[in-house]
């Protein structure tokens, strides 16, 4: 058994911590610095907890940290917990500037242990089909696609845990904001695809969410080398929907991720070829997420998003910042790793 350290338990660490004990394969530690909090998680699922994940550690021997904690703190967290000897998961985003992010990339090189990024999109069984079809060649290079996401983020969150205008999400500078929040998924996923975007021309606002005045709306567009990939998402919309569409100069491949299908339509075609996926329960991706991670320290190949590649989404995060408040594209190279 894998002895897990579950570092921030509010509303995705209590998710982790419950998935990772789902797995049979993990016993687990709650750790959050909000003792009314980690009262409820001691209660709920059986399990020790600690206020002081440093302590905590000095206290016990663990193999692993996931860090759900706001974003500002998960690079010096990890860096520490891999000098300590830990295999660490971070959740997303991995930070909200480039400061240390270079240090992490040095120590995890040196450490001899593992480091993946919960973006939780690698473990949607569709996303990875659609990921191995598009990259089989078969349909020849992405030229356009288009990401249109949307969901009501508040009704996200579990009422035992804080409202979401006093966590992270009320300040870009802990994370905040629809950019760094949600949009980051899709730009994961897609990078995962069609590799690292290069530049994006970005607009957003705080349209809806009350208590907040963060955007919780955005539209880009973005060059990933030779496509083009315009996203669109809202945080307050009635449905929680996304569709993504990435159009080659043979044919198309649709996702409707709210329908659990993705299609094929071929130039010439009349109708779309849809293969439909089995039904999930919402806990589904973060316990294949939480397998997967047990599967890469026990020594199995990544089926996660690396360190690397959540260091270039934080570029594309930065830069989409850059651009909302310049009005100008922004390359992602001009932050430096
Ligand atoms: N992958 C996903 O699907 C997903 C979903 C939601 C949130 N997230 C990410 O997870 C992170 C946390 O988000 P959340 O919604 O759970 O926030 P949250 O505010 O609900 O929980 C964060 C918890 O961290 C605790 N904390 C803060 N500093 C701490 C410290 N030094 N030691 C111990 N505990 C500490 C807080 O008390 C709080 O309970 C953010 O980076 C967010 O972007 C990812």
């Amino acid at each position: 058994m894998n002895k897990i350290l579950i570092i921030g338990s509010g509303s995705i660490g209590e998710r982790h911590l419950r998935c990772f004990q789902k797995t049979g394969r993990a016993i687990v530690t709650g750790c959050d610095a909000n003792e009314q909090l980690l009262a409820t998680i001691a209660q709920t699922y059986g399990v020790a907890t600690a206020t002081d994940w440093k302590l905590a550690l000095d206290r016990d021997r663990f193999d692993a940290a996931v860090i759900c904690t706001p974003a500002h703190l998960h690079v010096p967290m990890a860096v520490e917990l891999l000098q300590r000897g830990l295999h660490v998961l971070i959740e997303k985003p991995l930070s909200q500037s480039m400061a240390g992010v270079r240090e992490l990339i040095a120590t995890h090189q040196s450490s001899g242990r593992q480091v993946a990024v919960a973006y939780t999109l690698h473990a949607y069984p569709i996303l990875s089909a659609v990921r191995e079809f598009l990259q089989s060649g078969a349909l020849g290079p992405v030229l356009h696609a288009t990401c249109t996401s949307g969901q009501n983020f508040p009704s996200g969150r579990p009422a035992h845990t804080a409202h979401y205008s006093k966590t992270y999400y009320r300040d870009r500078k802990t994370g905040g904001g629809a950019i760094q929040d949600a949009l980051t998924h899709m730009a994961n996923w897609f990078e995962s695809v069609l590799g690292p975007t290069d530049s994006v021309m970005c607009d957003c606002a705080h349209q809806a969410l009350p208590e907040v005045t963060v955007e919780d709306t955005v539209n880009l567009s973005a060059r990933h080398g030779n496509a083009l990939v315009n996203y669109t998402l809202n945080q307050f919309q009635a449905p929680n929907e996304a569709t993504l569409q990435l159009n080659t100069a043979t044919g198309s491949v649709k996702v409707e991720l709210h329908n659990r299908r993705w299609g094929v339509l071929w130039l010439g075609e009349k109708d779309w070829t849809w293969t439909e996926v089995p039904a999930l329960d919402r806990d589904a991706p973060y316990l294949e997420q939480a397998n997967r991670f047990l599967d890469l320290i026990e020594g199995q190949p990544s089926r996660l998003c690396s360190l690397q590649a959540a260091a270039q989404t934080l570029r594309f995060n930065l830069a989409a910042l850059a651009s909302a408040d310049s009005g100008a594209r922004v390359h992602c190279a001009q932050f430096l790793v």
